[in-house]
């Protein structure tokens, strides 16, 4: 399983990827919006940090526009991932643009039909939001696994990129679930490692370890 970092800030990107576990990075116009530097330079820094692929979000909502955006985009590094929204204008961007061989991140997915229209017109990723969906008392992780038999029962390439995670239980029912990629906020990547036990027992070590004659 691929993790992915949910921001767009350089200091989250670096430090994460120091970790040795960082496969790729999201972004999106919010997470832009709090960096307050022109996006497209914000990108090109991102691709130079992280090899993996750097999902770029358009800001037209029209197939044109959409596509224009792309490209100019996709020209920022040969990692950059095009963030589409899933909205009809996205679908028809979506097959325009894997035509022209530029990969696609379909973001806002909230349904299983989403994700099936989307597989069908040939995104490189799908990115079900988890936990907006948990926020509204719905099952986030639900769609996850409606997603992954679908894509299973037709052997879609299409890789399921969990989103909008909150909390390190998100990471473990994806990988439970066999999900290909989760991204999570740097908050969230470092709350991985932790564990109370861990802290006490080595707490108790480094005491006895006092003990040992030394020799
Ligand atoms: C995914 O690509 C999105 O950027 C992100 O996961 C949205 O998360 P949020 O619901 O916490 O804003």
């Amino acid at each position: 399983m691929k993790f992915f970092i949910d921001t767009a800030n350089l200091d989250e990107i670096k430090s994460a990827a120091a970790m040795g576990v960082l496969d790729g990075v999201t972004t999106n116009p919010s997470l832009a919006a709090r960096e307050k530097r022109p996006y497209r330079e914000l990108l090109k820094e991102i691709c130079e940090i992280v090899p993996g692929p750097v999902s770029a979000e358009v800001f037209a909502t029209d197939h044109d526009g959409m596509l224009k955006e792309a490209e100019e985009l996709a020209a920022i590094a040969d990692n950059i991932v095009v963030k589409i929204p899933t909205i009809l204008e996205g679908l028809k961007a979506i097959r325009s643009l894997a035509d022209k061989g530029i990969s696609t991140n379909a973001t806002l997915v909230f349904s299983p039909a989403q994700a099936l229209l989307v597989a069908r017109a040939g995104a490189a990723f799908v990115s079900p939001f988890v936990g907006r969906l948990d926020d509204i008392s719905s099952d986030g992780m639900d769609l996850i696994g409606r997603i992954l038999t679908i894509y299973r029962n037709y052997d879609f390439e299409t890789e399921v990129l969990v989103a909008s995670s909150r909390h390190p239980m998100h990471l473990v029912e994806s990988a439970m679930m066999g999900a290909d990629i989760i991204t999570m906020p740097y908050d969230v990547i470092t709350k991985l490692i932790k564990h109370p036990l861990t802290d006490i027992g080595l707490a108790k070590f480094l005491a006895d370890a006092e003990k040992v004659p030394k020799g």
